[in-house]
């Protein structure tokens, strides 16, 4: 037998040595290996049982998951609370694709999406409707509360539950995850600790007007990387309350710092939960400092790179909601889009048009007027994911256009503000 350093409770020992099952144990195992290789002393537990996961698409290549899944469920073992889990990656009725890419995607790329989600339904996942990144979102229902441990890996639901929830989860990777959620256990080290969530950076905002959540975000990760920020004077252009619109720009602000560096929590000054109890006390000492004005948002801007082929093409395809959009995000842009239809005197949006939400905001906005005034512009609106629709190699050559910075980072998506985007939708240039 092994012998880890990690002092463990009766019941996880036992767990480990196999009382609870071969299965259980090499579970458990993974998690104490993961931990002691970040020096955690001892596992915690995990207080908001409902988890989520970050692998939702049925890759053909991750043979080594649907294996582990089948050991899983073979053993009778399920999560303690049900999970929810990343967008699907395929919607043909909304996301259109040519014969060719189908055949790419169900034959090859995402072979195995059906049993795998069977899978996923034998091990816990909630329900059909569970299939979102925004899944703290109320319309989503997996909402953890301050202080909770998590056991997720989502990294931009991760830095959003950290940072603007206040609960505790380290950027776990795929698997952990969901053994985490199995064991009800996480290792106890970085972001559930009190001194891994404190700040050694202190940033400042001096933008004259309030920065694109997600140029600002993509600043502060590329900075920082893994560390922890605390960003003074934002809260002058957003706030200090946390209402619908701080929310959603948070959720942009978060995914980019997630995804441009490698950032799992931020305070932001007298907003974010800890920030408004703890104050500057959240501070280390030494901490380093990062000023951000007008010149460094739009040094940051410019130094993204054109990657399609043909950098002058005219965008063929935008997505917008990535991370999927709020409700209030959703209805914003229908009216910014129909309002900029009408201004250019088109009744069409010029390039297609794709909006990401989550199957309950999705839902929730079919039942109301503003899902007719969108069909009416002829953008689509779908739950996928936009990224592992754009991760392939027929739609790598294609000139698709994005607010979300991380779709940007991970594929050859091009970055547009959201001004510019909207311009690029309804072809009126200066909405
Ligand atoms: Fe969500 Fe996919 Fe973007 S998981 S954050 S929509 S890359």
């Amino acid at each position: 037998m092994q012998d880890f350093k990690m002092q463990l409770t009766q019941e996880q020992q036992d767990i480990l040595d196999g009382k609870q099952g071969e299965v259980m144990a090499k579970v458990m195992k993974t998690l104490v290996m993961f931990g002691e290789i970040f020096g955690a002393k001892r596992l915690i537990k995990v207080t908001h049982d409902q988890g989520h996961l970050v692998t939702s698409f049925g890759i053909g290549l991750l043979k080594p998951l649907y294996r582990t899944m089948d050991e899983l469920i073979g053993a009778g073992i399920k999560t303690k609370g049900k999970f929810t889990v990343d967008p699907r990656p395929i919607d043909y009725e909304n996301v259109k694709c040519n014969i060719l890419e189908k055949l790419v995607f169900s034959k090859f790329m995402y072979s195995e999406q059906a049993s795998y989600e069977e899978q996923m339904r034998k091990v816990g996942l909630r329900d059909a409707d569970s299939f979102s990144c925004t899944c703290y979102l109320p319309e989503v229902g997996n909402v953890p509360k301050k202080g909770d441990i998590l056991s997720w890996a989502e990294s931009s639901a991760v830095v959003f539950a950290n940072s603007v929830l206040g609960a505790r989860c380290n950027r776990n990777s795929g698997m952990l995850d969901l053994f985490g959620s199995i064991v009800g256990y996480v290792p106890d080290f970085g972001l559930v600790t009190d001194e891994g969530r404190k700040a050694t950076w202190k940033v400042y905002v001096k933008t004259t007007k309030k920065p694109e959540a997600q140029i600002l975000g993509s600043a502060i990760g590329m900075k920082v990387m893994e560390d922890v920020p605390y960003v003074y004077g934002l809260d002058k252009f957003i706030g200090n309350e946390l209402n619908d619109e701080t929310v959603a720009y948070l959720k942009d602000f978060g995914a980019a710092t997630a995804s441009n560096g490698a950032v799992g929590l931020y305070h932001i000054d007298k907003l974010t939960p800890e920030a408004v109890e703890q104050g500057e006390s959240l501070i280390v000492d030494g901490a380093k400092e990062y000023v951000i004005d007008d010149a460094e948002l739009e040094r940051v801007y410019k130094s993204y790179p054109v990657m399609w082929k043909d950098k002058e093409a005219e965008p063929k395809l935008c997505f917008v909601g990535c991370p999927h959009l709020t409700y209030k995000q959703l209805k914003n842009w229908t009216d910014a889009i129909a309002d900029g239809l009408q201004k250019a005197g088109r009744k069409k949006v010029k390039v297609r048009t794709v909006l990401c939400a989550s199957p309950g905001v999705v839902k929730k906005f079919e039942k109301t007027p503003d899902y007719e005034k969108l069909v009416k512009t002829g953008a689509k609106l779908t739950s996928i994911c936009p990224l592992m629709y754009t991760n392939n190699p027929l739609t790598k050559s294609k000139a698709i256009a994005t607010n979300s910075n991380k779709l940007r980072t991970y594929s050859v998506a091009r970055y547009y503000k959201d001004a510019d985007l909207l311009s690029v939708i309804t072809g009126k240039e200066g909405n």
